[in-house]
């Protein structure tokens, strides 16, 4: 079945073996989770993190389906694209290169703007450089799929996280929507993640107290990975411009 055309097969819906993907954030806990689960589903993957090389390697080596790895800094436009150019043309992106600091008491005179500088070019600049880079030929090629991560936070404004984050979140909520606008008559379809507190190296210092989430307990990168990964097959055709709750009931919309 072709990828364009409408998908009602229940199987087929999650083979991604046509897709060819672009993992951003892959060294980190949702990134890599989410690369096993789209190489187990036949995805051809190229993982990319500013970790060292070496690190990237060290994963790609336990993941299937990965052709290349790029480290590269989302935040820094022309590296994005030389990237880009030099392993696409991608029919899928998932972008889970973000920071977190958590370093709240902005009343503080101490508190850090370059922080807030780091978090915005992050967590949203370095989207509208992959978005850049990738949407203009999957518009071209009349199929795409783009899955950003927000958070809970971009929602509630924050469990635990600063207002940078939250701020950075609520922007990439605005950002899935703006570019689902442009994206989605060409059958490109943008959406986000918005996970809840999630257990990976970003929470770890964080202090989240799971008592009071419903479930009693952090979320696992694998759920997120699994919304991720639904959101760039083929069977997400008819997704776009959605921010998808995954967040074990902690916020209620
Ligand atoms: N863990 C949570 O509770 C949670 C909740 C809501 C949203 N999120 C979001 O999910 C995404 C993934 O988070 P995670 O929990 O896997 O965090 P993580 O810290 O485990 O992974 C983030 C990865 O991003 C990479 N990164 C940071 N700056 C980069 C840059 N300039 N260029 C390229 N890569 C860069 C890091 O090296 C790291 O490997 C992030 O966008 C995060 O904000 C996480």
């Amino acid at each position: 079945m072709s990828q364009s055309s409408p998908n009602t097969q229940s199987v087929a819906a999650f083979d991604m073996s046509g897709t060819r993907m672009l993992i951003t954030g892959a060294a980190g806990g949702i990134g890599q989770a989410t690369a096993k689960l789209c190489g187990q589903l036949g995805a051809t993957i190229v993982l990319s993190d500013f970790v060292e090389s070496s690190r990237l390697d060290e994963i790609a080596n336990q993941i299937k389906g990965v052709v290349a790895t790029e480290r590269c800094d989302v935040t820094k436009r022309d590296a994005v694209e030389a990237m880009v150019k030099r392993h696409g043309p991608f029919t899928a992106l998932a972008d889970t290169a973000g920071v977190c600091p958590y370093d709240d008491d902005w009343m503080s005179p101490d508190w850090n703007e370059t922080a807030f500088q780091k978090v915005i070019q992050v967590n949203v600049l370095g989207p509208i450089n992959l978005a850049r880079a990738v949407m203009p030929g999957m518009i071209e090629r009349k199929y795409g799929r783009i899955a950003l991560c927000g958070s809970i936070a971009g929602w509630a404004g924050g469990l635990r996280a600063g207002p940078h984050y939250a701020a950075s979140k609520g922007g990439v909520h605005a950002l899935v929507r703006w570019l689902a606008q442009r994206a989605t008559p060409h059958n490109v379809t943008v959406n986000g993640v918005a996970p809840g507190p999630i257990e990976t190296g970003m929470t770890a210092t964080g202090g989240y107290d799971v008592s009071k989430y419903p479930m009693k307990r952090m979320g696992q990168p694998e759920e997120i990975a699994s919304m991720l990964t639904y959101l760039c097959s083929p069977g997400a055709g008819f997704v776009a411009g959605a921010i998808m709750d995954v967040n074990g009931g902690t916020l209620l919309r």
